[in-house]
């Protein structure tokens, strides 16, 4: 079972980054020198998958219009001969082929997952969230199509925290079946401190079998009076199997200030272009801190 659709929710309303995502979706500000979702569909390509399901919102067509074609600035480009620039707008877009579809109120990310059904259908797809980014040498949307490939179940990527953050992710219970993987038991959606022992917490990738639409049919409004994806995980867990994975990389919660901010530092200290005058730079302010 080859999985040939990624599923990019991006219809949320970015509370967390008010007043910068009145107006602009933050799923499209920067890092370093492109945007968030840039980087994710990076993934998904990078990870052999071209067929991209946005679920997108009144207020969300610049990530659209991001990867369509732009005559007036491919044409601009061409003329100035900035050829490294008009490789750089077209690159990404050229390999991929894009279906968007509208959540009509923003009622949660399992709402959002089901809104994906009528262009899916019954094969098995991804899902990368559009704030949350993975830095890590293989693919974490790869990492897991492997695993897709032997076990043919759900996977959902984890990743452990420290006990006191549980409240703030969904968190699964688990029995490791083989280094890095878990048989999921139970999935509990930011649990109150004391309700469980793990610390395994998810993360914006999952590989999903099409099953979980009739799960999220069944899914009532759960944390936030919204339709939780871990609560149709939840049930899923009860009639098939799911794994958990815990994936090599990095991730960084983009939607949060802060997640944002660790993200662009290290972004930048990576980048081929500014990376080592920004690490020169970072290591004088921390001497001005210091001293
Ligand atoms: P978040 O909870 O991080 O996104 O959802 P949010 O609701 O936009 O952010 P805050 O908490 O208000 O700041 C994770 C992902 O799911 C999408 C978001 O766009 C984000 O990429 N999402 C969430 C939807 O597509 N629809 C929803 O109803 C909720």
């Amino acid at each position: 079972m080859k999985i040939k659709k990624a599923v990019l929710p991006v219809a949320g309303l970015g509370t967390r980054f008010l007043p910068a995502t009145k107006a602009i979706p933050k799923e499209m500000l920067t890092i370093v020198d492109r945007p968030t979702i840039q980087y994710i569909v990076e993934e998904v390509v990078a990870s052999g998958i071209r067929e991209i399901v946005f679920i997108t919102a009144a207020g969300k067509s610049a990530i659209e219009n991001h990867f369509d074609y732009s005559f007036e600035l491919e044409t601009f480009l061409a003329q100035k001969g900035k050829l490294d620039l008009l490789r750089e707008v077209r690159g990404i877009s050229r390999l991929i082929d894009l279906v968007s579809v509208r959540q009509k109120e923003p009622l949660g990310l399992g709402h959002a997952v089901k809104a994906s059904e009528p262009v899916v259908g019954n094969q098995p797809f991804a899902v990368l969230l559009g704030d949350d980014l993975v830095d890590s040498d293989v693919p974490c949307a790869y990492q897991m199509l492997k695993i897709f490939d032997e076990y043919e179940e759900s996977i959902v990527a984890v990743q452990r925290v420290p006990q006191e953050e549980t409240h703030q992710y969904g968190i699964v219970e688990a029995v490791e079946v083989a280094p890095g993987l878990h048989k999921v038991e139970k999935l509990i959606e930011k649990p109150k401190r004391g309700v469980t022992k793990s610390n395994l917490a998810i993360i914006g990738r999952y590989v999903l079998r099409p099953e979980i639409y009739s799960c999220l049919s069944r899914t009532l409004p759960g944390i936030g009076g919204e339709i939780q994806l871990t609560d149709a995980l939840n049930i899923l867990c009860k009639e098939r199997t799911i794994y958990a994975y815990e994936f090599q990389g990095k991730r960084f919660d983009a939607g949060d200030k802060l997640g944002y901010l660790k993200a662009t530092v290290e972004y930048a200290l990576a980048h081929p272009e500014v990376g080592s005058s920004f690490k020169k730079y970072l290591q004088n302010l921390i001497k001005q801190i210091e001293g």
